[in-house]
């Protein structure tokens, strides 16, 4: 990205939009760079415009654009364009609702300028606005040009700065709408900004600390608000309701060389003025850290921070420790999100009990400590709470106490707090704010044992409401509140799996609230929590007893950038998951020529979903494999496995498909391939594990006749005959198929060549069958090939087995290698084919 000066712009960029004409590039730039929106719509003459593909957020009469833009086929000055764009607004859209950015871009760059850093431009008036705008003269252009601050505009290069313009476009054109460039300061989120603040800027300010604390009593947080007590054009507001103290006060001005000046009166009513400045680099840091916040904050909001200024303290190091703590940036956004649910003043309307406090991470950045209470369970945690709050952290002492949420009475709380949760009208004022622990009654892991699930009488007392949940910590302590402090507001951290994990059906019947908002992060920004799986914030209100159904989840990652939104629903009826599906083919009375093993509906489970010789001793569904639902098998073995895993489906549902797979011949040819070349194919005729969970023993299997080769011997050149056939058959269309409500069943039965209809195969299951053509020749020119091998066995030839009879990730064998990377990009391409389609035929909604 570069911030841009009016100097010309460099021509030393590859073009990436080269040779085309203007509307060509409109529909490039459009598809490349916004392609979640909508980039369709005309406004007069101006040439590009974008907003939301879903208005559904917004209750606006008029369109809401984000994005109005000058377009250029050949490299052009930014600044005439941008100029130009200006002109063209005036005469046709300047009654419109304004976007928020304007732009302009040709085929090397594009940039963006806040469209209300432009609005001053409007009032210049030594020209006439109402000239069309392809007759204005130069002059006029000129004008407008130079008007336009370079510091305000973004310009991003097409080639050379895609990742910037990439994350640029995800930060600022939320699909909603909502997060936008700047934040605006306000009551809830100033202590946040100052704590960045102090990481971002402060270490470059040219001041001796420990001097002007003794001298003048002068902290850091002074400089923070001379910073913030300036408005958009760099000019700090000195009057005396806006300065601290207007007796000794520092001001802020970004153009001086000195750009903090410390003021004095003294008794006699002279002025002195000492001068700071930044250390280098130190204005650079300055420049980023705000435009990233909208200053001066509301007046209302700069009263209340003036007043509140004893809240700007460092943030104590302690907060840092604790189990699981919650980063500061979660911290900052659920309290962003709970103001949004119950309003800016939500901190003195409201009682807030951490009743899971730890070392009170969560309760950084309150400011109504009278309205806050902290409790945890061990006593350790509560005395470094109470060393915290002597060194300035924002809670009361007599409202820290320790306490056993799954034991104790609520009798044992401070006075306070039970007079809040004895009162109905009050407890309607309490939210439960936490981050509870998780430990899961078998888990065995870190701190919390198995038995700290069971043995308490939250366990006890609601074990045989709540069903499967309550082998989950947190879902004793949710069960706690909603039964025991009615109408609260619950506004916690979790996992999703309550929303709609199977083993929480009984619980979701109890626990009837309405969940009203919810946000995703990944889990692994959390201290200690490592894997693939989201972490959400909920609130709950619990006054409104409705079961959860759905809910669109804003998702950010984990540089709190917003991601597009989720859809999590969920539907309880019988007909509603993929194991339904499945038990309508469980074959038990025909031959089997494996097995496949199932598991719980879900990606966290996927990596079990595998095709072996026989049932496994595993915890598993195990459905046998014949020639009679080789096809129904092959295809929910390739609908789990070809997306990927990842934090953010890791709870996702895979559901009970519509019928319209069963007539596309070539998605389930598509399928059938790709279980026949994947890795969780283990089908084996040597000696193999038969699970695969990494834990788990490898034992020796009983002779297996494989019927899986997909190749003919003289495919593959190899030294003796097949033991079967069936699946090179198979492929040639040699097993004559039969209908059922299910889709495409197979007969085993004599070869019928006539009659068997073929199946389809698309370029990419040619491409797989191709390479693992090439994979099976090489290795049956090995003088020890084994006839009859597998895929697995032929990997396992290749790449051996360590100590423990583990197979090797690799082999030495550069050949093998390279044809096996082939067979694996040949089998990613397949996926990709068949991917959408699993979206298609409903595996997944
Ligand atoms: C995930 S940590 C959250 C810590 C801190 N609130 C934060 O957000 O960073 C959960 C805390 O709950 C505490 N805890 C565990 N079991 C508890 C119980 N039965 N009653 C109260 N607190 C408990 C743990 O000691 C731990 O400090």
């Amino acid at each position: 990205m570069v911030i841009d000066s009016h100097l010309p712009q460099s021509i030393n960029h590859t073009m990436l939009y080269e040779n085309i004409r203007e509307e060509s590039l409109k529909l490039k730039v459009a598809a490349d760079w916004f392609p979640k929106f909508d980039c369709t719509d005309l406004i007069g003459r101006i040439d590009f415009a974008v907003k939301c593909k879903e208005a559904a957020r917004h209750v606006s009469t008029d369109t809401e654009y984000i994005l109005w833009a000058e377009a250029k086929q050949q490299p052009t000055d930014i600044y005439r364009m941008l100029a130009q764009l200006i002109i063209t607004i005036k005469a046709d859209a300047f009654d419109r609702v304004p976007p928020k950015f304007i732009g302009c871009f040709d085929n090397e760059k594009i940039a963006f300028i806040e469209y209300h850093y432009a609005l001053h431009i409007y009032q210049i008036n030594d020209f006439n606005w109402t000239q069309t705008p392809s007759a204005v003269d130069d002059k006029t252009v000129e004008t407008v040009r130079n008007a336009i601050d370079p510091n305000r505009v973004f310009t991003f290069y097409f080639d050379s700065d895609s990742l910037e313009l990439k994350n640029f476009i995800k930060a600022n054109f939320a699909i909603d709408g909502g997060s936008m460039l700047a934040t605006l300061i306000d009551k809830n989120n100033f202590i946040f900004v100052y704590q960045k603040w102090q990481k971002m800027v402060m270490p470059y300010i040219a001041a001796d600390w420990e001097k002007l604390k003794k001298n003048y009593s002068i902290y850091d947080r002074d400089f923070f608000l001379a910073e913030l007590n300036v408005d958009d054009n760099g000019t700090p507001d000195v009057s005396d309701d806006k300065t601290v103290n207007s007796n000794f006060y520092i001001t802020f001005d970004a153009s001086a060389d000195k750009p903090y000046q410390l003021k004095r009166t003294d008794n006699l009513g002279t002025e002195f003025i000492i001068p700071f400045g930044f250390k280098s680099v130190g204005i650079q840091h300055y420049t980023d850290f705000w435009k990233r916040y909208h200053r001066p904050p509301h007046n209302d909001y700069w009263n209340y921070i003036v007043e509140r200024a004893d809240l700007l303290v460092p943030q104590d190091v302690r907060e840092r420790k604790g189990a699981y703590f919650t980063p500061q940036i979660w911290v900052e956004k659920s309290q962003q999100y709970i103001a949004d649910v119950l309003g800016d003043n939500w901190q003195d309307e409201y009682y807030v009990w951490d009743c899971c406090a730890g070392t009170g991470n969560l309760l950084n950045g309150l400011t109504n400590k009278y309205n806050v209470w902290a409790s945890t369970l061990d006593q350790q945690d509560v005395d470094v709470m109470k060393e915290r709050i002597r060194n300035g952290a924002n809670l009361l002492e007599n409202h820290v106490f320790q306490f056993d949420f799954l034991n104790d009475d609520f009798s044992k709380c401070p006075q306070g707090l039970q007079d809040i949760i004895n009162d109905p009208a009050k407890r309607r004022k309490l939210v439960i704010y936490i981050n509870p622990p998780y430990a899961e009654a078998g888990s065995g892991q870190g701190k919390h044992k198995a038995g700290v699930a069971t043995e308490n009488k939250t366990f006890a007392k609601y074990k045989d409401i709540i069903g499967k949940a309550c082998n989950e910590v947190y879902t004793q302590i949710f069960t706690r509140v909603y039964k025991e402090i009615p109408n609260c507001t619950l506004a916690a951290f979790s996992t999703l799996t309550l929303l709609t994990g199977g083993n929480f059906d009984v619980f979701r019947k109890q626990f009837l609230a309405r969940l009203e908002s919810l946000f995703i992060v990944p889990a692994k920004t959390f201290d200690n929590v490592k894997g693939l799986f989201p972490i959400g914030f909920f609130i709950w209100n619990t006054k409104e007893k409705v079961k959860f159904v759905n809910i669109i989840a804003d998702v950010f990652d984990s540089d709190c950038f917003p991601l597009p939104h989720k859809n999590i629903q969920i539907e309880e009826n019988n007909k509603t998951r993929i194991n339904n599906w499945l038990s309508t083919f469980n074959d038990r009375n025909t031959n089997s020529i494996g097995v496949l093993m199932a598991d719980s509906p879900d990606f966290q489970n996927n990596q079990y979903i595998s095709i072996l010789n026989e049932k496994g001793t595993r915890h598993g569904i195990y459905n046998s494999i014949s020639t009679t639902n080789l096809i129904n098998a092959c295809v929910y073995f390739a609908v789990r496995h070809v997306i990927e895993h990842s934090w953010l489906n890791h709870n996702d549902q895979f559901s009970y498909p519509n019928d319209h797979w069963s007539a596309d011949i070539l998605f389930q040819t598509n399928c059938l391939i790709y279980a026949l070349f994947h890795g969780k194919n283990r089908i084996s005729v040597g000696s193999v594990e038969t699970v695969c969970t990494p834990s788990q023993q490898t034992k020796q299997q009983p002779r297996f006749v494989n019927h899986w080769i997909p190749f003919t011997e003289t495919e593959v050149d190899a030294k003796d005959r097949f033991e079967s056939h069936f699946m090179s058959d198979f492929l040639a269309g040699k097993i004559k198929p039969t209908q059922s409500n299910e889709g495409n069943l197979f007969e085993s039965s004599t070869p019928d060549i006539t009659s068997a209809p073929q199946l389809q195969f698309t370029a990419e299951s040619n491409a797989v069958l191709g390479a693992g053509r090439e994979l099976w020749r090489y290795y049956h020119t090995m003088h020890d090939a084994n006839p009859n091998a597998s895929l697995y066995d032929i990997k396992e030839y290749f790449q051996g087995r360590n100590d423990k009879g583990k197979m090797n990730p690799s082999s030495e064998d550069a050949h093998y290698t390279e044809l096996l990377d082939n067979l694996k990009s040949a089998l990613k391409a397949l996926g990709e084919q068949i991917k959408p389609k699993v979206y298609e035929y409903g595996f997944l909604r």
